[in-house]
């Protein structure tokens, strides 16, 4: 048999464009209805370039619908990444439709100086008054310029409800700058935060900042996110996340997280490789307060050669944010959105399961493993760990689980198929410590055919993965690392699109 790129390597449910380059989500909203997905889009080629903003729209952040380009390069420079809001008051005063506020756009212009390594970047805005489908660029633009921060972008817009402002976060080389704003046009710089905190291992970009309550109290605290590239817990790029509070000008760590930091470094959204700038959706908090996210589902280190020529990168699986309080102090939480499992189909349940060897779970014959979302429960581990694998017939195999030694949950992509088109695609195992080891391992798990997303202990250790089979992976077995274990549940969906 022989596939085609296609058939082979375009996700089944995850975002991706039909063709071209595609990096990280940008102005992302909901608004009647829909939710939106801007993204780092090349329209011309399969590596980066000139950026502009691509489109797609969803009624469930699952199924999109790729629309036509929104914003492309202007004689400020190209289009990098940033944000969108519903300005419901019509604080901007770019709102001509009644019974529709405007959308307003937020992002960094660009602009290649003489020298290789020189650029302009600058902050602009642009307004729609059809729901985002076509945007105006504002007359006057930029909305802060910029002649001395080499690196300086990616404004992350959003309302402070308590003090009736708009404020963003940018990044700048490896800093934060917060700004305020009562119109979007005008910017009052604020505070800076980042000096000495946290990674520092490539340059800050794509932050967030948000509010969100503490699950089972009635106390909320702030997140900011901040990615960085490279520097990532396994290599290249990821999304590292501090907890703190706000106060309109300043953001200030909290005290324990602050020192739980130094000890452990367990601030990471995604300790996978693949799970890259990615932000909050605006005017899309949940009843309870949870946000709503997703990332890009690659890595810098190899996104521009993965063996995929028609087009290049998908968006991770939407995901909800939510905030605990535990043994260890305040943690994220990040699982898939729950409209998920309206396309769930097919299913295999089963308890019990003695595993002291090599153990079939399920085949393709039963259930398609290239869309499937696997649930487990193991209450009685002991000091024992465990492996599940992917297989195929072409002899690809991708292991992930939990080894007792170390207590590190793994993804082991080193035999997974295509790996040698770089070399830091598999050049390691994956790892993540394990947080909470006092309790039942649990585990969510989202396969599609390129990828695995797997949220560990209810989504307190988040894992996503890229990977490039030589034939669809077809059966799902799990072993265990020393001696015998009870798998108590496990329960397989497939999901149909
Ligand atoms: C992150 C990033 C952003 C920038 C964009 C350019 O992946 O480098 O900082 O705005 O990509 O495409």
């Amino acid at each position: 048999v022989s596939y085609s790129e296609e058939e082979l390597y375009r996700p089944n449910f995850h975002f991706t464009p039909k063709k071209a380059w595609m990096n990280d989500p940008n102005g992302m909203f909901y608004y009647n209805g829909y939710y939106h997905l801007y993204y780092q889009y090349h329209p011309e080629s399969n590596v980066w370039g000139p950026m502009h903003w691509g489109h797609a729209i969803s009624t469930d952040m699952i199924s999109w619908i790729e629309q036509p380009i929104a914003l492309y390069p202007d004689e400020l420079g190209t289009i990098f990444s940033g944000s969108a809001v519903v300005d419901i008051g019509n604080t901007s005063g770019f709102g001509e439709v009644s019974n529709a506020a405007p959308i307003v756009a937020i992002y960094t212009n660009s602009k290649q100086l003489e020298g290789d390594d020189n650029w302009k970047q600058t902050q602009s805005i642009a307004y729609s008054n059809d729901e985002g489908k076509t945007f105006t660029k504002f007359e006057n633009n930029p909305v802060i310029d910029n002649d001395k921060i080499k690196d300086f972008r990616d404004p992350k817009v959003s309302w402070d409800e308590e003090r009736n402002k708009w404020v963003m976060v940018l990044a700048a080389g490896d800093k934060i700058m917060f700004y305020d704003s009562k119109d979007l046009k005008k910017w009052n710089l604020l505070s800076e935060f980042g000096q000495g905190i946290g990674g520092h291992g490539g340059v800050w970009e794509c932050p967030d900042l948000f509010k969100l309550p503490v699950l089972g109290t009635d106390e909320s605290k702030w997140v900011l996110f901040v990615s960085i590239n490279p520097g990532g817990p396994n290599g290249g790029s990821a999304t590292q996340y501090f907890i703190g509070d706000f106060d309109g000008t300043t953001f200030t760590m909290d005290k324990e997280f602050e020192s739980s930091l130094s000890k452990e470094h367990n601030y990471w959204i995604d300790f996978g490789r693949d799970n890259y700038a990615g932000v909050t959706w605006s005017n899309a908090t949940r009843k309870d307060g949870s946000k709503l996210m997703l990332g890009w589902m690659s890595n810098w280190f190899y996104a521009q050669k993965v063996p995929t020529e028609a087009w290049r990168s998908a968006m991770t699986i939407a995901r909800e944010v939510q905030l605990q309080k535990n043994e260890n102090g305040y943690r994220l939480l990040m699982n898939p959105v729950k409209e998920l499992s309206n396309y769930r189909s097919i299913k295999y349940k089963k308890e019990n399961i003695e595993v002291n060897t090599d153990t079939k779970l399920i085949d393709s014959n039963a259930i398609d493993l290239a869309r499937a979302e696997i649930k487990f429960n193991i209450s009685n581990l002991n000091e024992e760990g465990f492996t599940f694998s992917l297989t195929n017939k072409k002899g690809d195999s991708l292991a992930f689980g939990f080894n007792h030694n170390d207590k590190n949950f793994f993804v082991d992509r080193r035999k997974s198929g295509k790996i040698d088109f770089e070399e830091r695609f598999a050049d390691r195992i994956s790892t993540a410590k394990r947080t909470s080891l006092n309790k039942d391992l649990s585990g969510t798990i989202i396969i599609d055919k390129t990828s695995l997303e797997i949220f560990f202990d209810n989504g307190e250790t988040v894992m996503t993965e890229i990977f490039f089979p030589n034939a669809p992976f077809e059966k799902l077995s799990i072993k265990p690392e020393v001696k015998e274990f009870t798998l108590s549940k496990i329960e397989i969906n497939e999901l149909n699109f």
